[in-house]
């Protein structure tokens, strides 16, 4: 299978790695990141390896694959939407945090495919990637229910063996993952520590308040996504990438613009348009909004 993988970040460049052992795949991102690629390929280190060599480019317009994975930040969504928009592709299957899928599917005539992606992934160097988790992608219809391309997609990405489900309850997925950036992000991002300090104390006690009221905006938008089933969500996602940075707390280090309005923004949105209140996720929103005005990111 042709695949684009827009977005050439930790994520992509891990996800575009292990695709590249099976398909012809084509990074799209930034130099020198792409630069190097191009050179001496892509190496993946860490609890997965592989020497691979996509093609990578830097500019995404006028491409032509039968998959386009969408793993770009959410606040560059847009932008890749028009660039994807002069290209020509069976499917788009969007791999981010926040709920992007309607960005996509607004803009382009193409069928867009929900998904989510558990695997732990950090860009080392141009180049290089390190796996730092083997989790799961996750991936269906937007409304959920069954789809033959959902399942050709999930064939290609096991045909790499990259470990796939192919979901009919991503509406589901979508916000309770939702619920777990809402928690683990944020606060870690602030705290500045790993995933693991929210196993327990006052960290893990506001991370669960995150995740519960955006399950309760969940519920008003018809998404049956109980608390208690946020909450186990949030804290299995602690314990199993208990050693990784956030991609949040990553952003903060960097000192670059974070997905906070992607993430909490939407539970806060949402939220206000059922006249729900969410104080936590408001406090933690106005927080990072403030840390990122501070440095001019906004
Ligand atoms: O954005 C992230 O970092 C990840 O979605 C997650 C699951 C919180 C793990 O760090």
């Amino acid at each position: 299978m042709d695949i684009v993988v827009f977005g050439a970040g930790s994520l992509g460049s891990l996800l575009g790695g292990l695709l590249a052992r099976a398909h012809d795949v084509t990074l799209v991102g930034r130099d020198p990141h792409v630069a190097r690629v191009r050179e001496g390929g892509l190496r993946v280190t860490g609890e997965l390896e592989a020497h691979v060599s996509p093609d990578a480019v830097t500019d995404g317009r006028h491409l032509t694959a039968n998959l386009a994975v969408v793993t770009v930040k959410s606040f560059d969504t847009p932008t890749a939407a028009d660039a994807l928009a002069t290209g020509s592709f069976d499917a788009v299957l969007s791999l981010q945090n926040g709920l992007t899928e309607e960005i996509l599917a607004d803009r382009l005539d193409t069928p867009v495919l929900a998904g989510t992606a558990t695997y732990g992934a950090r860009l080392r160097e141009p180049g290089h990637v390190a796996c730092t988790g083997v989790g799961e992608v996750a991936l269906g219809a937007l409304d959920g229910g069954p789809s033959s391309l959902a399942e050709r997609v999930g064939k290609a990405f096991r045909d790499a063996d990259v470990e796939t489900l192919v979901a009919t309850d991503m509406p589901r997925r979508r916000w309770e993952k939702l619920a777990v950036n809402a928690g683990i992000n944020t606060v870690t991002a602030l705290a500045r520590v790993e995933n693991g300090a929210l196993g327990d104390g006052d960290a893990a006690e506001l991370a669960h308040a995150a995740a519960r009221e955006a399950a309760r905006v969940a519920r008003a938008e018809g998404v049956r996504l109980p608390n208690r089933v946020a909450r186990a969500a949030l804290d299995d996602v602690v314990d199993g990438t208990a050693r990784n940075r956030s991609s949040m707390l990553q952003d903060v280090d960097s000192g670059r613009r974070t997905e906070v309005d992607a993430i909490t923004g939407t539970v806060v949105d949402r939220a206000d348009a059922h006249d729900i209140d969410v104080p936590t996720n408001r406090v933690l929103a106005g927080l990072l909004r403030a840390w990122e005005s501070g440095r001019e990111l906004r």
